[in-house]
Formats: C-alpha cells, structure tokens, sequence
C-alpha cells in the first residue's frame, strides 16, 4: 500500500513496538496517524516526542468495545494491531487474554471490514511456534504451543485469515521473536528477562539464570520491529505470516554474559536449577521477511542492548528527579 497522504491507525500504539512505529511513520508522507490505546500498560511519555507532530493524535479507548474501534478507524487506509496483553498476564488471567487478544481482535478485524481498511498489520508472535522441533523456525514449523497467550495468537492470524478469504481484508501478520529496546517496561507486574538482569546488576549483585543457560532466543530490536510494521503495511503481498527476527542465536548465558560486560559489574552468573521457561529454543528464519517484505533487522545485539541501558539509566534519573 502507498503510504503518501494515508491515514493510519495504530491500535497499542502508546506501547513498546506501538510508539516506536508511530515514530518511525512520521518518516513517512502520511496524512494522520491516530494512535487508541487503553493506556493499559502503553503510556503518554512513550509518544513524546511523535505528539509534537500535529498528524499525531490520540483516542484513548479500548479494543474490547467495537463502538470505539469503530469510530476509530472512520476514513483509515491502514491500520496496525499491535494491542494485547503479555505471555504472564495471558497465564495469570487466562480469560483477560481471552477477552482482549481475541475477542478484541475479533473487534478490530469486523472494524477494519466495515471502514473499508486496505490493509491491517496484525501483532502476532513466534509464540505460535511453542519450543522448536526444527531450527532455525521459518513460517512453516509446526504450531508447537503450549501458552494460552500463544493460542491467542494462532486464534487472531486464524481470524485475521478468514476475515481475508471471507471480506476480502488484506492483512499481514507479524510474528516478533525476543523484543528489546528502549521504552521496554521495566517497572510493571510483567517484565522481560533483560530487564530482570539488568535489576539484579543494578543491585550488584549477580543475574539469575533458571537452568542450565543454553536456552536460546533470537533477540531483535524494537527499532528493527517498527521498521517491519512499516515495511509490512507497504508491502504488495497479502495474506502472510512474517517472522520478525534476526537469525541470531544467544544463549541465556550469552545474554547474561554480555549484560555484565555492558554494566561493568564484577560478578558472575547466578544458576538457578530450577527451569522456569516456557520454550527453551526459539531462532526465527529470516529470509521470508527479506524476500517479501525488503525487511532486514540490522540492529547488533551488544548495541542494542548498550541503548537500552543507557535509556533505562536515563529514564531513571528523570524519575527521580520528577
Ligand atoms: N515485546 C515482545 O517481545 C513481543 C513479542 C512478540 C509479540 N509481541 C506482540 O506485539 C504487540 C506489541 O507488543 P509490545 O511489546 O509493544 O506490548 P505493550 O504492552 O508495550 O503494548 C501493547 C499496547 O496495547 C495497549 N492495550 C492493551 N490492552 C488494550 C485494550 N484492551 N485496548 C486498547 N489498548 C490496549 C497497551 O496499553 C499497550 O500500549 C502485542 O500484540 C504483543 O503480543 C510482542
């Protein structure tokens, strides 16, 4: 789809991958990006900088409700679903995940439908894929999942699929591998394994790992995900799964490894015996996403993570300062 005078609709667009692909739309011609989020976890401070911009503007409302999705999406070219609640709150609150991550999306798709959308840019994730049975996963390994959260995703890229085959709704889907980067919350109920390292560093004491430390992920940068957002909605192909990924693959000793070398601490690693993980391996193929999208991640891990420390120690002291 030509993004030169859209309009364009970001639903979870106050949250990690949301608000970086907001700001990197505003690279691009497009007429006005509205931005709905519950503000459930996304906040203001994620839009900063993209709400100078008098394109950007923001309807705060949740996707549960199909009168305010509706209303949202009035006159929208393209619209991005990147709103749903995480893998823990999916296990904790298995019928919030429920509600949100499929009857919302449900919500989002009919919208789309009805408004006349070219095009929807669908969240999903490689928790479709569960543990590998093959590596590196392409869209093709088998739906190995095991988490309610998982399934939610396989349910949306389902619908998302018959909404195309019934209404004719373009769609692509996008499964995000391990995400890092700046504005990653670091404070909530929910936090990412980085970010819990990075705590116990702050404490100078040593990252906990749970097992052995071979479990290995594919680690990609949030920048890298808000440009496949922006790729996948211009793209010409329809009706697809895409891997979001680097190809790389990082132990979680690699990572913890690497975290201490970044911080400067002196210390080791901590084992823990216990496995707490749901997937031990996780490392996405990329070329799919290459050959059909022109996308190719190009943030280096060490650097990447070098930015995301230096934004949480940053984001911190305004904090404390405030
Ligand atoms: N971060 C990752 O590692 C990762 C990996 C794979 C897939 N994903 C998927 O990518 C998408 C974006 O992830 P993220 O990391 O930016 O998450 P995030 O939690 O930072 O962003 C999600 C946004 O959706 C909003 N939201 C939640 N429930 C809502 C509701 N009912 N109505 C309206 N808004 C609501 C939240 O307030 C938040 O701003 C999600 O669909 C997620 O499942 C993320």
């Amino acid at each position: 789809m030509k993004l030169d005078g859209s309009k364009l609709a970001v639903i979870g667009g106050a949250g990690l991958i949301g608000s970086h692909t907001v700001d990197e739309l505003l690279n691009e011609d497009v007429s006005q990006i509205v931005v709905f989020d519950n503000f459930a976890r996304g906040t203001h401070e994620n839009l900063e900088g993209a709400l100078k911009d008098p394109r950007v503007t923001i309807v705060d409302g949740d996707i549960c409700s199909p009168a305010a999705v509706r209303d949202a999406f009035d006159g929208a070219d393209g619209v991005f679903h990147l709103a749903a609640l995480w893998l823990l709150h999916c296990h904790e609150h298995p019928r919030d995940g429920f509600d949100v991550n499929l009857t919302g999306t449900f919500n989002v798709l009919e919208a789309c439908r009805d408004a006349g959308v070219q095009r929807l840019v669908f969240s999903s994730s490689a928790s479709v894929y569960g543990d590998a049975v093959e590596e590196p996963m392409a869209e093709s390994h088998p739906f190995n999942n095991t988490t309610i959260y998982g399934a939610t995703k396989i349910g949306g890229e389902a619908m998302a699929k018959a909404f195309h085959h019934r209404d004719g709704l373009g769609y692509i889907a996008l499964r995000y591998f391990n995400v890092y980067g700046p504005r990653q919350d670091y404070r909530g109920a929910y936090v990412a394994v980085i970010m819990k390292m990075l705590d116990c560093l702050d404490r100078g004491e040593a990252p906990m790992v749970y097992g052995d430390g071979t479990q290995a992920y594919d680690f990609v940068s949030v920048r890298d995900c808000a440009r496949a957002n922006v790729a996948a909605m211009k793209a010409g192909t329809v009706d697809r799964c895409y891997n979001v990924c680097t190809g790389t693959r990082t132990s979680i000793s690699e990572l913890a490894a690497m975290l201490i070398r970044l911080t400067g601490q002196k210390v080791d690693i901590d084992y823990h015996s216990e496995a707490v993980s749901f997937v031990r391996n996780r490392i996405g193929d990329p070329t799919a996403a290459r050959l059909d999208l022109d996308f190719v991640a190009e943030t280096d891990l060490v650097d990447g993570l070098r930015e995301l420390i230096d934004w949480r120690d940053e984001h911190r002291r305004h904090l404390t300062e405030d």
